[in-house]
């Protein structure tokens, strides 16, 4: 499984290589490799003294040999030298590292940026240097124009460029979502990057905290683990009351941030206990099932369910991170993966066809999957923060599935339900006019690769009467979501039942 890829800027000397730098890595949580500091470092010199004690051919050598080094590395941000890649092996070795963005600015505003800010002397042949560097610059084929914007919008403007970063836009800021192989191994190195030096609480269950808790727990230099039982019965207010009562035996006060590590299930509890506890903690979510990395944990929903229904009980509470490591997927169970590939179907039948490709199934793909996969729900979230509009249209096949979640007793699992759901919403659509039968059968044979059922023996009636008491059903007018193509959902109001139960 292949981590993320570096993030290189460069351009010419006073454009911002620097400032910029460290705000995309600031916020992805990335660690940040300004060449000429780290070469400065190193040397304990400055660029200036080493041009003038070894030469400038010496230094150019020293700046190669650290080009190469970081070449080697991933999830980096670095910031280049101002002639770094003017060297085509240097530039050639980055390169296959990661996306090199060139930041640019005209000639006059770059003089006038760096003789204002009397922080360099200005090289004499600066015109020169200008004028031979432009034309390799100019050659990079991801330019940004710097003119007119902040150093923020700057490293906004990057990430969004970037598919290998993944950061949620929030109404108050917004958080990166750091996946790799190995993260919850890294974390030790990473911990001050990541804001896990202070009072960490880790919430798991029984079932994943042997597996990475235990281990995660002895890595920070502060923490201690809450476990509870597993399973979405669990996912109640008596259970995160367990969890308070957990909370204040270790001590946790408002500087404390909670770490939830598992399934949705342990996601959403224990998401709900940080934004309550103390009026609100901090909040980590460190997804360990695929559809907690794909949905569940994106997005700041957060709550337990009563036992009058699902997430009755909730709030929005945005996490710091969101930290996946897609190694933990090794030990989920086979039933789980293909729940979670239902919600990918779904994502994919909302807004990404590529999703629908079998070849991004196999295991060696699934940072690629996940990347796409997650990118779906992070624009669905950044659209509708708080659910007001296009954020239902994550709901497809699920006012079907929770019926039948709800009629069996919860004996067919989520994903089942909510695959067996989609086929009926894609038939609905079909009888509505609005997408041809071909598109059904694609659909009906991508869920049974996966191996997901996609029809059940249930009573149409009882069927309905479930799905009549959907939160989403206003005063019992039926409201769907389905669909207009691959990639167009809508939400359709008043279907009659007849029409509903033609399907079931
Ligand atoms: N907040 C949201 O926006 C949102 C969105 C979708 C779903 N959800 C919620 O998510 C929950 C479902 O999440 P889920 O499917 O992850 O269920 P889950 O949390 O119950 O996890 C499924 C099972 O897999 C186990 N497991 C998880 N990771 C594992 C690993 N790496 N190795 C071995 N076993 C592992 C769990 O212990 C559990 O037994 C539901 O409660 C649902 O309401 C929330
Ligand atoms: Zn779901």
């Amino acid at each position: 499984m292949t981590a993320a890829a570096n993030i290189i800027l460069t351009g010419f000397m006073g454009v911002g290589k620097s400032t910029v730098g460290a705000i995309v890595a600031l916020m992805l949580k990335r660690e940040f490799v300004d060449m000429d500091c780290l070469l400065e470092a190193r040397a304990s010199m400055t660029i200036a003294q080493i041009f003038a004690k070894q030469g400038e051919a010496a230094f150019r050598a020293l700046e190669r040999q650290l080009a190469f080094e970081l070449a080697q590395r991933k999830t980096l941000v670095i910031a280049t030298g101002g002639g770094t890649l003017i060297d085509d092996e240097v530039r050639a070795a980055l390169g296959g590292s990661g996306k090199i963005f060139c930041l640019s600015a005209d000639a006059a505003a770059l003089h006038s940026r760096l003789t204002a800010s009397g922080e360099r002397p200005l090289a004499p042949n600066w015109q020169e240097l200008y004028a031979a560097r432009r034309e390799v610059y100019a050659s990079l084929p991801h330019q940004i124009e710097t003119m007119g914007k902040t150093p923020e919008q700057l490293a906004s403007e990057i990430i969004a460029l970037d598919e290998t970063a993944l950061y949620v836009k929030t109404p108050a800021g917004g958080y990166p979502i750091v996946l790799g192989g190995g993260l919850l191994k890294q974390i030790p190195q990473d911990a001050e990057r990541l804001g896990l030096t202070g009072h960490v609480i880790v919430v798991s269950n029984e079932t994943v905290a042997p597996l990475y808790g235990e281990a995660l727990v002895k890595s920070l230099p502060r923490a201690d683990l809450i476990t509870v039982p597993d399973g979405e019965k669990h996912k109640t207010l008596g259970t995160v009351r367990q969890l308070y009562d957990a909370m204040l035996a270790h001590g946790a006060d408002r500087s404390s941030t909670l770490l939830a590590l598992g399934g949705g299930v342990i996601g959403d509890m224990a998401g709900f206990a940080a934004a309550t506890y103390m009026r609100g903690i901090r909040f980590v979510q460190a997804p360990t099932s695929l559809l907690a990395m794909v949905d569940a944990s994106v997005g700041g929903k957060v709550g337990v369910d009563l036992p009058q229904g699902k997430n009755l009980i909730g709030a929005f509470k945005q996490p710091e991170t969101v930290l996946l490591d897609t190694d933990t997927l090794k030990t989920l169970p086979e039933t789980q993966w293909r729940c979670g590939m239902a919600e990918v179907i779904k994502h994919g039948l909302i807004a990404q066809p590529a999703l629908l490709e079998p070849e991004l199934w196999a295991p060696e793909q699934a940072a690629r999957l996940l990347r796409q996969a997650i990118q779906v729900k992070i624009d669905v979230v950044e659209a509708d923060p708080f659910e007001h509009g296009i954020r239902a249209h994550l709901n497809l096949g699920h006012t079907f599935g929770h019926a039948i979640e709800k009629v069996t007793q919860f004996a067919v699992p989520h994903g089942e339900a909510v695959a067996i759901g989609i086929v009926k919403a894609a038939l609905l659509s079909r009888n509505l006019g609005m997408i041809d039968d071909a598109l059904v059968s694609r659909i009906q044979r991508l869920l049974r690769h996966i191996g997901l059922p996609t029809d059940i023996q249930l009573d149409a009636e009882r069927w309905y009467a479930a799905m009549a008491t959907d939160k989403k059903w206003k005063a019992g007018v039926p409201r769907l979501v389905l669909l207009k193509g691959v990639g167009a959902a809508t939400v359709i109001e008043g279907i009659s039942k007849e029409e509903i139960l033609a399907v079931l």
